[in-house]
Formats: C-alpha cells, structure tokens, sequence
C-alpha cells in the first residue's frame, strides 16, 4: 500500500467517525522551548490546556514532524526519521481510552478491500502505563487481544509528555511483530527491532511542569477534560505493508536512494554496511531539509538554522563518501518534491526558493571542504616531515569542528595518503567539547524565568487589549511580581526600582506589548493607591504565554495594591511614532515584493519609532537600481495617501484575500487583517497601525546587508527620524562641499580626483623610501663586518617600510655580498609599533650550518617577535622598536660563536 493511499485511508476512518480533517501545521510554530513540532498533537496544546476551547470536538490530522534527537541513529536502525508524517486522531473531552482503542483496532486490522489496513490481529501487541489497569480490561474486552500480548512497562516509555511542561499522560502503544528473522521474542519490552512501534494512543490527563528528563518532572494536576491524542508513524506502516525492511525503502524515499544510486560509483545495497548507511541518510536528511525550507528556514549557525545545515552537510558529506565529486543537492530536491509534492502542494510551488536555498548552501560548503581539505594537505605534509605516520587527534578535531570533515572522511584520506589518525586523541577531543556543549545548555537553562508564578493568572483568561481604540483606559491590578515572585503590594523606594524586575499584570491595557516585530508601547500607569496617589513609568510589556500582557515598570511614587483600580495610558507621540514604523514596515515588504517578486518571502521584522527592519529570504545583494526602486515604491506609496483597513475575519478568508501570513507563525482560526491600500499590502498583523499611509510620512532605506545565508536585511527611517536623516545627510554634504571648494554637484569628482592624487604621491613616496633604503642597503653590503666564519650586514633601516621591501631588500644586499659565505639581518620600525625583520643566509654560509629560520628567532626574541621560514630566508615581526639594537646585537653574538 502507498504511503499517500496509507495517509488517506487514516483520514477517511476518522471523518467518517466524526473527526474535523486538520490540516499540518507549519514544523515552526512560535514557541522558544520548542525547536520544530515534534508530535500531531503540538499544534493544539491550548485547547488540552482549557486555554482555548476547540472549534469541534474530535479532530484528525496528517502533521509533519521533525525529530532530530536521534540524529546519529538514521541509516543505522530500521525506524528513524528525522521526518516523518505523524497520522493522529484528537479528542478534546470527547472520547477517551475505549473510543481510542477501537477507533485504532478497527483501522489496524480491517481488511485492506474494506477501507483498513489489513494487519493480521495475532502479530499485534500492545503495552501499557504500569497501572493502568482499565486500559489492560479494554484491549482484552475490544480488541481482544490476550494478556500475554500486553505489557506493562514505566514512564520512560509509556508516559507521554513534549519533553516540557504541558499536556501529559499515560499512553498505550501498539507493537507490530515482524518475526523471528528480526530478533528474539518477548515483546516490545525485549526488542524493539522485532517489535516495531507504529501507534501511540496517549490518555491526555494531566498538566507536567518542569523536569530534567522522561522520567522525571512534576505533575501539576489533571487537565480540565480527558483528551485523547495519538500518533501513528506513516512511514512506519509504510514499512510494513510495502514489505520492506527498514523506512528509508517505502516509496516516498526510496527514489532518492536509487537516484544517488544512479551517480555513485557504488551502489546501495552492494554488501558495503557503511555505503548503505550513507545513502539512507541522505535519503531522510535530504527530504527534513526541503520541509524544513519549505516552512521558512535557512540554513544559519544557531538554533533551526543550525540543524537544517546539520542535514544538508551530512548529505553532501555522505554524497562524498560514496565517491560523488558532482553537485548533487538540487537534484535530491527535485526528486523529493515529486514524492511529496502530492501531499504538500507548498514542495511544488515554492520549489524554486527550496531549491536555491539548499544549493546555496552545498555551494558554500563545497567551499569550506576545499579550504579543509587544503588543510589536510598541509597537516599530512607537517605529519610526514616530523617523520610519524599517525595524524594527529588535534587536526582531525580542526577538520571537523572547523571545516565539518566526518572523521570517516579524514579517515579515508589519511588512508589514500599512506596516514592513519589519532582517533582516541580525537575522540578525547570531541567528548570534551560536547562537555563545554552541555554546560552551556545547563547554564542556558537555569537562565529561563518559571512561569509557573504566573499560572493562576494565565488560567484566570487573556488580558484584554484596549490600544486600537484608545490610549488611555481604566483597568484593575490583577497581579504584581517582583523577581518574579508574586507580591500583594509594591511601593516606591521599598524593593527594587529597576524597571526588568517589577511587573504589574492588568485586566485590560492600552500598551501593545512586544509582539509581530512591533516594540512595546511606553506609557505610564497610575492610580489613586491604598496610600495616596502612585504613578509607574512602562519601560516594556512582554506577553506571557502568549495570552497574558505583562508591565515591567518603575514605581515613581506611591504604591501599587493588587485589586486596585488604575489610569493605565500609551505615551501618545510614542505610539504615533510606534504606528508609523509598523505600517512602513508593510509598506516596505509590499515594495519589495513588488519589485523583487514574491521569492522574497518575510523572514522577520523589527521597527520601533522612527526606525523599521525587515529580513527576506533572498540570495545574493540587492543592485542600487533594487534599492533606489524599492525607496521609490515605497514613498509613491505612502504619497498615494492609501486608507489602512484593519478588520477581522476567518484564517482562510483573509489567505484568500491573499494575506500575507509569516511562515511558522500559528495563527489561531478567527485573524486580523491589516490592508493598506487594497491589494498593494493585505497582511496578517495584530500590530497597531496608522490611519492613512500619508501619515507614515517619508521612508529613507538606510541599507541592505546579508544577515546569515540567504537572508537579507532591509533598514530604513521613517517619518521625522527620515527627514532628520536626510537633514544631517544634507549638512554633511554641505560641510565637504565647502571644505572642498565645490558646489555640492562637483564633489564626487572632486573626491575621485583628490584619492587618484592622493594614490600618486603615496606610490611616489614609496619609491622614495625604497630607493633610500636601497642606497643605504648598497652602503651596508660594502659596510659589511666579520663576525665568526661569515660576512655579516645587521641593520636597522629607515621607518615605515614594509615586509615586502625588506624581503626584496635583503635579497638584493645578499646578491651584493658574493659567494663567500654571508648572512643578512634587517630589521625596521614598522607602523603600529610593528618591528618586521628578515635574514637571508648564502649558500656558503648555510653550508656552515647557519640558517636563517634559527637566527630570525634569536632576533624575535629581542622584539617579543614571532616568525619563521628556511634555511636561506625566514622573516618575522615583533613589537617595540627599543629591542632592535639587542636584537641586532643578539644575532652577533650568535654567530660569532658559530
Ligand atoms: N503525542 C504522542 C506522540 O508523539 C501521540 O501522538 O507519540
């Protein structure tokens, strides 16, 4: 059975018992804990929580996951993908264990000619949460599966949570038994190879807080209502009903094995375990890193960014393995968009941005293996020279930590170069920087405030936003935190004023907190008090859980009592300036899409008052005629004096309106939508906004600049900030025309003219000085002393020369000096109390056994200098100009010992 007739037959099962058909959310959703969605599940956390309550009561979906943790394991075992389609059906207090258990039975084991998939009833296990004994009494009673076929078995497998604080509860999986060539029986509890996981029923009961691992963190309480969530692995299934032996061969990953298989020299299944293992994980690595595009993210050094380079390096790596010299990585996207393109319609339609993406990315890696394999050269060289075989553990830590070569491949050339490696010392290596790698993430960690403080308030419901109407509204103090801490009262001058730790949580506010790229409001609240009158100033408003606005203030005066009625109020030219810069930012977006088409996708956004930023996706930088016409669209724009539209509407409504939605951003179903001037900008933002686009006043770009591989970054002023921009611009121009004795039109030419003189008369004074100091040179050779069995020149020369001229200038002093045996020593000041010197030593005199690199570091010493080279020329440079005599005397003396 395919894997798309496999996904279907899920769905059909479950509308057909009433389920609302969800579709996948994006991998990305705005959550900082969470890396990628991990679980069908994540994307309705709220309405497990109580926190929203759910559109319908059952829900079945097909979610793409990402699970990276399991990285390493990929092309070794049967199971893993770091993608993977999770197929779940949802109840939010619907039903619960017994409705899961059938809904599961039946599609498992229905015959294929009937709408299942067939599986044979005897080779199905299941397991359970240790006491979960009602669970047990149902398998036996609906299912009819015998005791011996279900285990019981701890937390760690079957007490399902996202890893971090949320909906949890214990689970019941079901186990295909795919025989005895697949390992020893006894179960999931004795072989998970033979037993394969395909479903997790999870009994969503309980609400977890913090904790340090599977096993151990707290449970909170029970959740409002009992929740049903699992998870079925597609591919899994796949798996079996197509009979293959492991994930990466079912029919939507296969092709990309046998089209690598097509180019390499060896083939994947050739009895070479290591090859098979590569050409599995480009096949799953290669398929996560076109999803992961797909949903807006580019390859960078941190975070998503990070193991979406991760993957795409470890596929062009093992490409190298398997003997692949070519670019490969556009066509493995070519092929992925045609297995998945059916399933996900963004693969195909935004597949000439996923593509660029990922090949732009091979490119620049290809780059650093060359750099690294340069590298490997020359530490080969040094290896060899020092007369060992065993490359050092330290290159190939360097290889790998900086040039991202697998030990398998410094292996493999080390080997092609007669060279073994140092792999213990290696090792050593890699394990202490994965220890600097934890301690780091501990430290990170501890760093994270506990929301738990603020729990009763996030279940109390959202705060409400009053801003888009007024600037100033009467609210009630919900709660008050200091550090963190909750508080009954604050006062002025009683705990700690500075603003990041006092925060007041209202019912109602007019401040926008930070949210959408847009900054927070700054305003004031005050209040008559308990004790007189008491006023704060709002250094910024953060959302908490994302539902809940909290106020980091300073008290000015008086005090603040949970309970009390207050004045909360936006400053007005504050918000005038926040609303301009907001607006501009879409007026940019919309500019730029226009002229650069709508592969500049939105990346990210910041603006604030008289100051906006905007990230696209994007390669390479934009001409000066992009920019010049993405300002001048802008401005026509904001001229046309466009009316902004802001209403709200349903999700799919405001899509077809061609709303322009940020990628991974969860929107909920009911949207705002903000429109400036009909279709020329429709987007969905809760930001606040000015009435009309004259208002934005003028918009300057400041620049364009690169920030992180294939991501750009627009800057621009807007309103006042841009004409006082463009004021100091105008003064500045002003001040060099009349510095320059021009007008304003004729000072670039004036400027070019002056740097061409100004070029001239450098190159001039450097013949000058290199004539001079070639006169003194001549003047030294025939100077030269005696000392021990050589001629010897040891000179300090005229300042502001270069290395350069001091290497050719020792040369020419050496020519002058004949075949007897000769050493030169210059030695100069250079700028920045720099001291550059050389020494060039004759063939006679080296065949005394005097070398230049010895001698360059007794001058080094001298100078607190660094330096080296051969036997006939070694140079170096140092510092402080008051060791050159010593430095000079130092070289005498050593050869007149010789
Ligand atoms: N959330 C559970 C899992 O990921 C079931 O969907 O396994």
């Amino acid at each position: 059975m395919q894997t798309h007739e496999i996904r279907k037959r899920f769905l059909d099962h479950f509308v057909k018992a009433g389920h609302a058909e969800v579709p996948s959310a994006s991998v990305i959703l705005d959550d900082p804990n969470l890396l990628f969605v991990n679980a069908g599940m994540v994307q309705f956390v709220p309405f497990f929580l109580g926190a929203r309550t759910p559109p319908w009561d059952r829900a079945v979906s097909v979610q793409k996951c990402i699970r990276t943790p399991d990285i390493d394991e990929v092309g070794i075992t049967t199971r893993h993908n770091t993608f993977f389609q999770m197929a779940g059906n949802f109840s939010f207090g619907d039903y619960f264990k017994r409705g899961a258990i059938e809904f599961a039975w039946t599609l498992l084991t229905n015959p294929q000619d009937q709408g299942g998939y067939g599986f044979d009833p005897e080779k199905l296990w299941a397991t359970v949460y240790l006491d979960d004994d009602e669970a047990i009494a149902l398998w036996q009673e609906v299912a009819g599966l015998p005791l011996e076929r279900i285990q019981r078995r701890g937390k760690a497998d079957n007490y399902w949570s996202m890893g971090i604080p949320g909906p949890c509860g214990p689970s019941s999986e079901i186990y295909v038994d795919r025989g005895p060539e697949y390992g020893v029986d006894g179960g999931p509890e004795a072989n998970e190879d033979r037993y394969i996981e395909i479903w997790n029923l999870v009994f969503m009961q309980n609400e977890r807080g913090e904790g340090t691992s599977k096993e151990d963190f707290e449970i909170l309480g029970p959740l409002p209502r009992q929740n049903i969530d699992t998870g079925m692995g597609v591919e899994r299934v796949a798996c079996l009903l197509q009979g293959v032996d492991n994930v990466y061969e079912t029919d939507l990953v296969r092709p990309v094995i046998d089209l690598v298989a097509s180019i390499a020299p060896r083939g994947y299944g050739a009895g070479n375990h290591d090859d098979d293992v590569r050409y599995r994980v480009i096949a799953d690595h290669v398929r996560t890193a076109a999803i992961i595009i797909g949903d807006g993210i580019s390859p960078g050094n941190d975070g998503r960014g990070y193991v979406l380079r991760r993957l795409l390096r470890r596929v062009i790596r093992s490409a190298k393995l398997l003997g692949i010299d070519t670019p490969i990585v556009g066509d493995l996207m070519a092929c992925v968009r045609d297995a998945m393109g059916p399933s996900y319609p963004e693969l195909v339609t935004d597949f000439d941005r996923i593509q660029r993406i990922a090949v732009a990315e091979e490119t620049a890696f290809n780059r650093t293996l060359t750099s690294g394999s340069k590298l490997f050269s020359d530490a080969a060289g040094a290896t060899r020279t020092a007369g060992s075989s065993v490359l050092s553990g330290t290159d190939a830590f360097t290889l790998h930590d900086t040039y991202g070569f697998p030990i398998e491949l410094t292996l493999e050339m080390a080997a092609e170069s007669g060279l073994s490696v140092d792999e213990e010392g290696f090792r050593g290596l890699m394990a202490e920087q994965r220890q600097r790698a934890k301690a780091d993430a501990a430290a990170r960690k501890h760093a994270h405030a506990d929301l738990s403080a603020y729990r009763e308030l996030v279940d109390a419901g959202p705060t409400e936003f009053t801003g888009f109407d007024e600037l100033t509204s009467e609210a009630r103090i919900l709660g008050i935190f200091v550090d963190g801490r909750r508080v009954p009262v604050v006062a002025h001058g009683a705990e700690a004023q500075a603003a990041d730790r006092i925060e007041l949580v209202l019912d109602r506010t007019p401040l926008y907190a930070e949210s959408g790229g847009q900054i927070a409001d700054t305003g004031t609240i005050s209040g008559t008090g308990a004790s007189g009158a008491a006023r704060a100033a709002v250094a910024d408003v953060q959302k908490i859980a994302k539902t809940i606005w909290v106020h980091r203030v300073t008290v000015e005066s008086g005090e603040f009592v949970e309970g009390d009625t207050v004045t909360a109020a936006v400053d007005a030219k504050w918000r005038h300036g926040a609303t301009q810069g907001h607006s501009g930012t879409h007026m940019v977006h919309a500019a730029l899409r226009q002229v650069l088409g709508p592969n500049a996708v939105q990346a990210g956004s910041l603006n604030r008052p008289g100051y906006l930023r905007f990230d696209f996706n994007w390669q390479g930088a934009l001409s000066d005629d992009q920019k010049t016409r993405i300002e001048e669209v802008t401005n026509e724009a904001v001229e046309a004096d466009f009316a902004v539209n802001t209403f709200n509407t349903e999700l799919e409504t405001a899509k077809a309106m061609g709303a322009m939605a940020l990628f991974g951003e969860n929107y909920p179903d009911e949207v705002r939508v903000v429109e400036i001037g009909g279709p020329f900008s429709i987007e969905l933002c809760g930001g606040t906004h000015v009435h009309n686009s004259a208002q934005i006043g003028p918009v300057t770009i400041l620049g364009e600049s690169s920030v992180g591989s294939g991501v750009r970054r627009v800057e621009a002023y807007v309103g006042l900030d841009s004409f006082k921009y463009l004021a100091k611009e105008r003064a500045l121009m002003a001040g060099l025309a009349s510095s320059l004795k021009v007008s304003s039109d004729e000072v670039p030419a004036r400027v070019a003219n002056l740097v061409e003189r100004l070029r001239a008369a450098e190159k001039e004074l450097d013949r000058a000085r290199l004539a001079s100091a070639r006169a003194a040179a001549g003047n030294a050779a025939a100077g030269a002393e005696s000392v021990g069995r050589v001629r010897l020149v040891a000179q300090r020369m005229a300042g502001g020369i270069s290395a350069a001229d001091l290497r050719s200038l020792v040369g020419d002093v050496r020519g002058k000096l004949g075949s007897d045996p000769a050493v030169v020593a210059l030695i100069a000041e250079g700028e920045n109390d720099t001291v550059p010197y050389v020494v060039a030593v004759n063939p006679a005199a080296q065949d005394l056994g005097v070398s230049a690199n010895d001698l360059v570091k007794v001058l080094g010493s001298a100078v607190n200098g660094r330096g080296g080279g051969k036997a006939d020329l070694a140079q170096g440079s140092g510092s402080g100009a008051s060791g050159i005599d010593a430095a000079l005397a130092a070289v005498r003396a050593e050869l007149g010992r010789s």
